[in-house]
């Protein structure tokens, strides 16, 4: 790949384990196996794969809020140690998540203003004053308006609430989001009006993003390259329409196939 933006490489998460019971080294169990990927500039990558195949974990990585048992997340290049605070500090400026459901990802007794502000406050020096005007903006760019900085989550739907996710996400200026599931507990109408969001932003922002998701339909639709994920590892790549229309490896041919039926 010509630029890479952001990158795992070799990627591996490993829970539990790690001790030694009776003089044997425990296993684990490997939730991400050894996972390459680039993403480049302005690029959006789906990931798709069976509940369990690892593709929460590896995106958290990404982000920086998890942190790798084996293997790198490479920034512009260069490899980063995300047992460091620095170096986790420099992937949240240019990386920021959004969650699946988005009213668990919001302190409900905080106003969703001061939720969007929290990554600037971490993440920039910006003032008080430029964050209050900042965020007022945002919340405008995700089609909600600047006096809802004031209310709190339960006074938003579902929709509404991702929004405000996204405009969080896009509250320091971040050149990557990851989005995990964004669009999976929302209505279908729902669903496609904040998929149009997604779209305006990386129109306007040149944003590049990694979209997790389980409906492969979406993903066709957004993504230009996907990875499927199968036990922790990718078993295929490439080019969105190339994967959906002639898939390679077994497992993405019964994915594919599954989608279709599902749809047709
Ligand atoms: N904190 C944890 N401790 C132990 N096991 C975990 C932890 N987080 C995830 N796992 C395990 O790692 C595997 C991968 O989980 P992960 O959430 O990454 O999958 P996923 O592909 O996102 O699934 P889904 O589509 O259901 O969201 C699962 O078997 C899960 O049980
Ligand atoms: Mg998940």
């Amino acid at each position: 790949m010509p630029d890479p933006l952001l990158e795992a490489r070799a990627l591996t998460r490993r829970f539990g384990g790690g001790r030694r019971l009776f003089g044997r080294a425990r296993e684990g169990f490997v939730a991400v196996d050894g996972v390459t990927l680039a993403l480049a500039r302005g690029e959006t990558l789906g990931i798709v794969g069976e509940s369990g195949s690892g593709k929460s974990t590896l995106s958290r990585m990404l982000v920086g809020l998890a942190i790798p048992s084996e293997g790198t997340v490479g920034l512009d290049g260069a490899a980063l140690d995300l047992r460091r605070g620095r170096d986790r500090r420099r992937l949240q400026r240019r990386v920021q998540m959004v969650f699946q459901d988005p009213a668990s990802a919001m302190n409900p007794r905080k106003t969703v203003g001061a939720s969007v502000a929290a990554p600037m406050v971490g993440l920039t020096d910006w003032n008080a004053e430029r964050r209050r005007a900042r965020v007022g903006e945002l919340l405008e760019v995700v089609g909600l308006r600047a006096d809802h900085a004031s209310r709190h989550p339960h006074e938003f739907s579902g929709g509404q609430l991702q929004r405000i996710g996204i405009a969080r996400a896009l509250a320091a200026e971040p050149d990557i989001v990851v989005l995990d599931e964004p669009v999976s507990a929302l209505d279908v109408s729902v669903q496609a009006q904040v998929l149009a969001l997604l779209r305006r932003l990386r129109e306007e922002r040149g944003l590049a993003m990694i979209f997790v998701s389980h409906d492969l339909a979406v993903v066709e639709q957004l993504c230009d390259r996907v990875a499927v994920m199968r036990r922790g590892r990718v078993v295929e790549e490439g080019d969105c329409r190339t994967v959906f229309s002639a898939p390679s490896d077994g497992y993405t041919k019964e994915l594919v196939a599954a989608a279709r039926r599902f749809t047709t």
